[in-house]
């Protein structure tokens, strides 16, 4: 089947379909309102461009002795040296990563397996991702170590006397996220990093939503021996992320095999993907490219009408949140039935954690806040780049709707 004409519409996008025997179709598809990037974000063009020549002519593995492995190795000790520098680290400080989760993984894991013998508690969040909250489990599980998960007020935020009172002779890492990825809370990171140095307790901050959206100058300003970012949440490549090791520090790998990135991760670097990654934090870290002058406005405008529609509650700070997170709850109905809904009108939002079975998870941040009951039913909106004030009008006319209509579903289904 033959595509032959392609129409806007403000709402919907018009396609005419010419099959096999000539017979011509008329479709009308919902629009696409990308609104979900803090779970992912598209990849730069300029970024996409840097990568090329190392998925075609720069191919070589980087171990390799020949000439195409010593071109591939110098191009990877260029991309370390380049971001190190710009992200006002030693070069050796840096280990690429295969993304967020495993950065997260080798930071609690390694640490807390190189540090065992000094102490066996540690400290995190109620509100991490599971990226580090599971790593967390397991130790605790498996491995004899204890785990206090800090709880956090109604916006989310863990409060620093909270840490103090934690803290004990033989804690040895404390973990908290610079900024929630479900609803967007920012946390006081440089002060529990500079508490923790008075302790000599390492710190970890999974950075990976707040890098791009916070205004950033170099590392020191989290305080943390241990930091976490990942490039596809900034307009770079999938697959490839960072950990800083502030120096002395030497995680137990959690990898094992050929010995790369200075035996601390093992496996044959993703040239092209790292090189993507670094091209992604010299464009759009310093001057963050969610540009919270543009987002905070449109942010603004979808609160307002939140605000207003029956049954829903805002649950991302107002104060202490990223410009691009909008999050709020609604009751009498469930998080599936409203991405269901915002779906079918061409807006990708996001909703908890999708579990393996396709179906959602209740949102353990949600339960953390206190509204357990509320837990099942989140609506994230996370804004980005290319997100328009056309867009947010149109989901600002659409939403009340959707909403009215999942509920009365809702009721329908329940009897509620
Ligand atoms: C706060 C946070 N940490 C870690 C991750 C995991 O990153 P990745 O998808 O690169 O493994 C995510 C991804 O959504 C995240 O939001």
């Amino acid at each position: 089947m033959e595509i032959s004409a392609r129409l806007s519409r403000r709402r919907f996008l018009g396609f005419c379909f010419v099959d096999g025997s000539g017979l011509s179709y008329f479709a009308l598809v919902p629009r696409t309102i990308y609104l979900d990037y803090n779970a992912t974000t598209p990849l730069d063009p300029a970024v996409g461009e840097a990568m090329q020549p190392f998925l075609h002519e720069i191919w070589g593995n980087p171990s390799s002795v020949h000439h195409l492995g010593r071109k591939a190795r110098a191009a990877l000790d260029e991309a370390r040296a380049r971001a190190a520098h710009f992200l006002g680290a030693k070069p050796s400080e840096l280990i690429f990563t295969s993304g967020g989760t495993e950065a997260n993984n080798l930071a609690i894991l390694g640490t807390a397996r190189a540090l065992k013998a000094k102490g066996k508690h540690l400290i995190t969040s109620a509100i991490e991702h599971h990226a580090v909250l599971h790593c967390f489990d397991y130790l605790e599980k498996n491995e004899g170590f204890s785990v206090t998960r800090l709880p956090v007020n109604p916006e989310g935020r863990v409060a620093v006397e909270d840490l103090v009172k934690a803290l004990q002779a033989d804690t040895i890492i404390v973990s908290v996220m610079a900024a929630n990825n479900e609803i967007g809370t920012l946390q006081p990171v440089a002060e529990i990093g500079s508490l923790c140095r008075s302790r000599g307790v390492i710190f970890h901050t999974d950075a990976v939503q707040w890098f791009g959206k916070e205004p950033f100058t170099d590392l020191n300003q989290f305080n943390a021996d241990l930091v976490s970012l990942c490039g596809h949440k900034f307009h770079g490549p999938k697959g490839a992320g960072l950990l800083f090791i502030r120096s002395p520090l030497h995680p137990d790998p959690i990898l094992f095999g050929g010995a790369q990135e200075n035996e601390r991760r093992s496996g044959t670097e993703n040239l092209p993907a790292i090189v993507g990654l670094v091209e992604s934090i010299t464009r759009f870290l310093k001057i963050p490219v969610f540009d919270k002058s543009r987002l905070l406005p449109l942010k603004d405008q979808l609160e307002n009408l939140i605000h207003s529609i029956p049954g829903c509650e805002m649950v991302s700070s107002k104060v202490h949140g990223l410009s691009n997170t909008v999050a709020f709850v609604v009751t009498g109905t469930d998080g599936m039935a409203l991405m269901a809904g915002l779906d079918l009108e061409g807006i990708c939002a996001s909703s908890g954690s999708a579990c393996s079975a396709g179906s959602l998870e209740p949102s353990h941040v949600i339960t953390a806040l206190g509204k357990r009951d509320a837990a099942n039913a989140l609506v994230r909106f996370s804004l980005g780049r290319e997100t328009s004030g056309d867009e947010i009008n149109q989901v600002i006319k659409i939403l009340p709707e959707v909403i009215r209509r999942a509920q009365l579903n809702g009721k329908t289904a329940s009897g509620w």
